[in-house]
């Protein structure tokens, strides 16, 4: 949660309920980074049924994992990421997306990846563009008044 709250801001933070969920419901979709013993990230994600059409409401904050999750679907859903700001920039932001990209390819019949970003994280949007996702949908004042989501896909 420390790394939640100094990474987004207040009013999208999602809540220690959603988190100890996404636990509970799909360990090992959330991993974190420790460096010397301090957990500075970590990247969430859940398994969703494929679907073309893009439901909004999916990607509602604050859902429930255990409402959606199913080791049986197709696409990995990365619900969250963060770092601690004094580790950015190094390299970590990274790392923690293909590692997580990599384990869950490996051990599920994933075909597709998707995931939500603000039209103003540059960093976040810069990983996703370079690891091949694609704008597939917007949705308007999703993070707040004049602040677009952008869904972004990518096939396997
Ligand atoms: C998004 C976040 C996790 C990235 O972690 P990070 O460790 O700083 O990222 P990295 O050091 O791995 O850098 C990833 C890429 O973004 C680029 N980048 C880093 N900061 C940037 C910035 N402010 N503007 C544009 N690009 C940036 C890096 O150069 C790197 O690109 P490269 O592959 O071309 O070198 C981190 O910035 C963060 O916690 N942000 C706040 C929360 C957030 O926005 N989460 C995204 C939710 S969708």
């Amino acid at each position: 949660m420390r790394i939640e709250h100094g990474s987004f801001d207040a009013h999208i933070c999602e809540s220690s309920s959603v988190f100890l969920n996404r636990i509970d419901t799909f360990q090992e979709g959330v991993l974190v980074l420790e460096i010397s013993g301090d957990v500075c990230g970590y990247i969430s994600s859940e398994i969703w049924d494929y679907s073309e059409e893009i439901v909004d409401n999916r990607f509602n904050l604050n859902h429930m994992i255990s409402d959606i999750h199913t080791t049986a679907g197709s696409e990995l859903y990365i619900s969250s990421i963060g770092i601690l700001k004094e580790y950015r920039g190094k390299g970590y932001g990274k790392l923690l997306f293909s590692e997580l990209s990599c384990r869950m390819i490996e051990r599920y019949r994933i075909s597709s990846m998707i995931l939500i970003v603000s039209t103003k994280w540059d960093a976040a949007r810069q990983i996703y563009e370079k690891a091949g996702f694609k704008e597939v949908h917007r949705i308007p004042g999703f993070f707040r008044e004049g602040e677009e989501g952008i869904i972004m896909r990518r096939h396997l």
